[in-house]
Parts: structure tokens; sequence; C-alpha cells
């Protein structure tokens, strides 16, 4: 999978432009606030996931314009493809290769990418929502049907918490918690499997890229915490206390990852460069797979990864990437000097440039 170009109009602080990358290593360096980031979000959007930053799509255009859009010209599943991503009225609208699709989501699985940026930290600090979304969203990229399965599950646990909330003002409604718990259910075990094996491939990868770059110093492990292996049982049980409550206290969207370094829960006790080599590696490990699982190595974005890595671990990162086409940015252009760089872009008021000389 590479981009051949990309291009914008109006999206964020980059008014009108394009660029055509590098096959290989692309740096992307700048000083703060020229809209680095931005040219890494406009191109994750075309993975049909929402924006790494968890931006409103009416944020993303260029304040003041009611219109723009963002354009991808992409090679994958052995074929040049376009896709264009337009932005009115507070909403998006998508085309791939000239076809209008219904939703930006039917982009899932067609232009699969990997980002890494400081937001994602919160993958370790954060609450447990952050780790299933992580889980979630790299398992939409290789089976984009499971997009389906989780709004259904969505759809029913909403259904079944307002049922909730009814009854007991309605004790008629009683008969139907049963539909609602069933289809809960089944929905629910379908994540659970899916999510069980895709945190048993993954965990042996991340640990040898963890490993690899603390060079077997500490060791990592990876494990899914599922709220409630037998969720069919776990929420006939819990009923009377989810009728307390007014939603449903057992499930699949109480799941959660436990990430141990040597082990010490890292998401209690890991220190900052802990913490980032963690997600650095569950990030590689997710390309990975990605990889395996689509026969095609997936973009990766790495937005201010290696500023705060030592030079140890500054080249493990940058010699294992290759086959993968790589989008990275920095403050300064001193990366650019690794052997396997093959472009580079300075950008400046949300204008990139070619640069062919170094400073
Ligand atoms: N919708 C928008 N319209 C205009 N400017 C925007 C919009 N969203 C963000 N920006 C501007 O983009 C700049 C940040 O760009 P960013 O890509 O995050 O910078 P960096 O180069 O540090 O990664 C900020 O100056 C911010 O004000
Ligand atoms: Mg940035």
């Amino acid at each position: 999978m590479k981009i051949e170009r990309f291009s914008w109009c109006n999206f964020r602080n980059l008014q009108k432009g394009e660029f055509v990358p590098d096959k290989n290593v692309n740096v992307i360096y700048g000083r703060n606030a020229q809209g680095k980031t931005n040219l890494l979000e406009g191109m994750w959007l075309f993975t049909g996931e929402r924006s790494f930053r968890g931006s409103k799509d009416s944020e993303l255009l260029h304040n003041g314009c009611s219109l723009g859009g963002i354009m991808l010209n992409f090679y994958a599943a052995g074929r040049s493809q376009a896709a264009e991503i337009k932005i009115a009225g507070g909403r998006r609208t998508v085309e791939l290769n000239g076809i209008k699709k219904r939703s930006c989501t039917s982009l899932i699985g067609k232009f699969c990418s990997v980002v890494f940026s400081p937001e994602h930290l919160s993958l370790i600090y954060g609450g447990p929502a952050g780790r299933r979304n992580f889980m979630d969203a790299a398992i939409c990229q290789i089976k984009p049907a499971y997009a389906g399965l989780f709004s259904e599950y969505s759809r029913s646990l909403a259904q079944r918490n307002a049922l909730l909330k009814d009854i007991p003002s309605h004790a008629e409604l009683m008969d139907t918690l049963d539909i609602w718990d069933e289809r809960l259910v089944e929905a629910g075990m379908k994540i659970m499997r899916a999510r069980s094996a895709y945190v048993e491939k993954i965990a042996p990868c991340a640990e040898k890229f963890y490993s690899g770059m603390c060079s077997g110093r500490e060791k990592f492990l990876l494990k899914y915490e599922q709220n409630s292996p037998d969720f069919a049982s776990a929420l006939q049980k819990s009923r009377r206390q989810d009728m307390l409550a007014g939603h449903t206290c057992v499930g699949p969207h109480r799941d959660d990852i436990a990430i141990i370094i040597s082990g010490l829960d890292a998401r209690a006790y890991g220190s900052q460069g802990q913490k980032r080599s963690a997600v650095i590696a569950l990030k590689l490990a997710e390309a990975e797979m990605l990889k395996k699982a689509i026969g095609e190595a997936p973009v990766i974005f790495l937005d201010d990864v290696l500023s705060e890595l030592d030079s140890e671990r500054q080249n493990y990162l940058l010699n294992r990437l290759d086959g993968f086409q790589v989008f990275l940015t920095c403050c300064g252009p001193d990366i650019s000097r690794f052997p396997g760089c093959g472009a580079v872009f300075k950008v400046e008021g949300g204008r990139p440039e070619a640069v062919c000389n170094l400073p």
C-alpha cells in the first residue's frame, strides 16, 4: 500500500496544494503549528476511521470556509486508486474511484494505515475505552464486517439500557428484556471471540518489538481482560443490578487489555519512556498484523515519535520499517540524515515543500 499523491483544499491550515511522496520513508519537518500533523491527519482519514485527534467533521474545514476536501491517489490491491473526501455543511461525503459511497466507513479496508501520535500515549495511561478502541479499530481494518457487528452490539446495548430505565414504571416491558439480552449476547460473544483472537496474535509480535527497543532489558506482556467470559450467564446474574443502575454493568463494553512490563502493570506503574515504547510496540505490531492479514504493508504515520527517544531506540525503530511507506514528522531536519530516508519535506504556514539540499 503506497500513497502516490495527496492533495487538499481548505483542509485545516492547508489551503490549496498537493504533494507527491516517496514510496519509502518521508520526513516532514517544520516548526510547531505549521501543519505537519494536519497533513498526516488528512491522509489518515482515508482509512475510513475517525480523526485520530478525535475532531468533529466541522473542525476539519479551514476556518470560515463552507466547502473543502482532500484527495488521495494510492496504490493498493494491485492497482492505482483514487479517493476523495468532501467536507460541506459539517459533513463528510466520499467517493472511491469515481463512485459515491454511502459513508466514510465504506473506505475501511481499502486504504490501510497505522498511526502513532502523542495522543496515543493515552492508550496506556488513559481509561480502558481507548484500549478497546485500539482493538476494535485494528480488527475493522482486517475484517471490515466487524464494524457492522460492533454497531449492532452498540445499538442493542443502547436499547437494553433505555429499557432498563423504563422497566420500573412499565413492568410489562420485562418480557422484552429477554429479546434484547439474546441479541446482546449473540453480538457480544462474536466481539469477544474476535478480540481474543486478535490479542493472541498481536501479543508475541508486540513483545518482540518492545524487547528490541530496550535490547531485551525488560519483559513486555499483553493480555486481553474479558469483563465477563461467560457473557450469557453474567448478563442473567446482573439483571437486578442493571435495573438498579439503569444500564448494563457487564459485557465486552467493559473489557480491557492488560499491559505488563517486567511484572508491573504499565497502566499504573509505567515510566514515561516505558509507556511511549509500549505504544510504539503496539502500533508496530498492529502494522505487522495488518500486513499479514491483507497481504500488503499498510502505510505508517509517525507523528512526533522520534523526538523523545534515545538514539538506540530511534535506530531500532527506523530499521524495523523496511518495506512500509512511512511518514514521520519532527521539528528539525536531523532525522532526514538517516540512511533509509527517501524524501524530505519542510512545512511552513500550511505549505509543504520538497527539500533537496538539507540545511
Ligand atoms: N480548521 C482549521 N482552520 C484553520 N487553521 C486550523 C484549523 N485546525 C487547525 N488549524 C491550525 O493548524 C495549526 C496546527 O497544525 P498542526 O498540523 O497541528 O501543527 P504541527 O506542525 O505542529 O503538527 C495551528 O496553527 C491551528 O490553529
Ligand atoms: Mg504536530
